[in-house]
């Protein structure tokens, strides 16, 4: 059983695509849970197949106008991403929260959170502290006016590279992270990007956004980059899709630590999502921060990582997390307050033990105002008596009440 969400993901629709197919009866409405959410079952997946099929078949007979597949934020895979967790952050602030304008999601990660706002009419406000997750935030969240024809034809101009001679990336990553034939490519493709002078910076968001997509699916690894599987199997040519198009007027781009940016914003919703382990992102994506930056950096190791990696270590994958967690939470200017954390792993010093406890969550959040915690079954717990043992994923929500 799948959640609409999961769906949306799987097969590159949307909610309101799902809703019109049911709507017109070409897809018979799936059975609700009990807290009258979609549950999509084997049968449900099988018609919106035969849809897909049809409405596939029937396009390559009308055109072939634009033979250049678009891209969608969620078609990435990315450590922590809240993709699945959408459909519940989304009902515990549509039914506990009032006067929502603007949204900051300040460990933005693949934008999916903020994404959900945006969709929704809020302002966003979205931050990374790593350069290629910036970069995306461009393409997604940005407000400039972009010649969405010529990215278009700059994207099959990309494609269409021959790429025969050795590089940067085929030098150090080839027959490692890419097949030797997509290393080239990524190289002259990221090589071309760079000629180009008449792109404006959210043109070229564009251009990269969608090189950075189309390395993560035929990367040699498990979908990220502190190691690559030692057999070569990832032989499929790479394939730039063009990112969909979001008209943004009012959003606030930044590659900031947060504990720094929360001195300067204002919102009504601030959602935070740290990392939960001793797991550094900035070691997990360095290859992506490598090529988006085109510095050219040695590497070095088996992974073959870039040595300075220091501005992009996170306080929140180590042992001083609850004071920069105290330090962020003292400082957020906002009427409320949301918390992810993955609270499965104990806290401790190992690789992949959470590094705050649920106790002090709470009892940082309580130093702002009135606390509740809800569990992905939505259970809402009383922060006295709360009991997380053998849940997955919580929300802390905080309705802030002292400065
Ligand atoms: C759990 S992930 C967020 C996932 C995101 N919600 C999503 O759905 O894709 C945590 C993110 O925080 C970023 N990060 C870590 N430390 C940071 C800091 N001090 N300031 C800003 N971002 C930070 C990491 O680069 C990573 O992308």
């Amino acid at each position: 059983m799948k959640v609409t969400r999961e769906i949306e993901n799987k097969y590159n629709i949307t909610r309101q695509t799902l809703h019109n197919w049911i709507a017109e009866e070409l897809i018979t409405p799936p059975q609700k849970d009990w807290r009258g959410w979609f549950k999509w079952d084997i049968h449900n997946e099988q018609e919106i197949k035969k849809v897909l099929k049809e409405k596939c078949e029937s396009n390559n007979k009308e055109s072939v106008d634009s033979p250049i597949e678009s891209l969608k934020i969620y078609n990435r895979r990315y450590l922590g991403s809240k993709l699945k967790m959408l459909d519940f952050i989304e009902k515990v602030v549509e039914e506990n929260t009032s006067g929502i304008k603007v949204v900051a999601d300040i460990f933005g990660g693949t934008g999916s959170v903020a994404d959900l706002f945006r969709q929704k009419g809020k302002s966003i406000i979205i931050n990374d502290i790593l350069f290629s997750n910036y970069i995306s935030f461009l393409t997604w969240f940005g407000n400039e006016d972009v010649d969405y024809v010529k990215i278009k034809s700059k994207i099959e101009e990309l494609n269409q590279l021959d790429a025969n001679e050795d590089n940067y990336v085929s030098d150090n990553f080839g027959n490692l992270y890419f097949s030797m034939g997509n290393a080239r490519k990524i190289g002259a493709i990221r090589k071309k990007i760079e000629s180009y002078n008449d792109l404006g910076n959210r043109e070229k968001s564009f251009l990269l956004t969608s090189l950075m997509y189309a390395m993560d699916r035929v990367a040699n690894t498990v979908g990220h980059y502190d190691a690559y599987r030692r057999k070569m199997d990832s032989l499929k040519p790479i394939y730039l899709k063009v990112p969909e198009l979001n008209r943004n007027r009012k959003n606030l781009i930044y590659q900031m630590d947060a504990n720094k940016l929360v001195h300067d914003i204002k919102a009504d919703l601030v959602y935070i999502d740290t990392p939960y382990n001793s797991r550094q992102y900035g070691d997990a994506y360095h290859l992506l921060e490598n090529i988006m930056n085109w510095k050219k950096p040695q590497v070095t190791g088996v992974a073959k990582k870039f040595k300075n990696r220091q501005h992009i270590k996170s306080d929140y994958s180590t042992n001083r997390a609850p004071k920069a967690f105290y330090e962020l939470i003292s400082n957020i200017n906002s009427k409320y307050i949301l918390v992810s954390y993955n609270n499965m792993a104990q806290k401790g010093n190992g690789r992949s033990n959470a590094k705050i406890s649920n106790e002090e969550i709470i009892s940082i959040l309580e130093g702002r105002g009135k606390v509740t915690v809800f569990s992905t079954d939505y259970n809402v717990f009383t922060t006295g008596k709360t009991k997380i043992n053998g849940h997955k994923e919580f929300l802390y929500l905080c309705e802030v009440e002292r400065n």
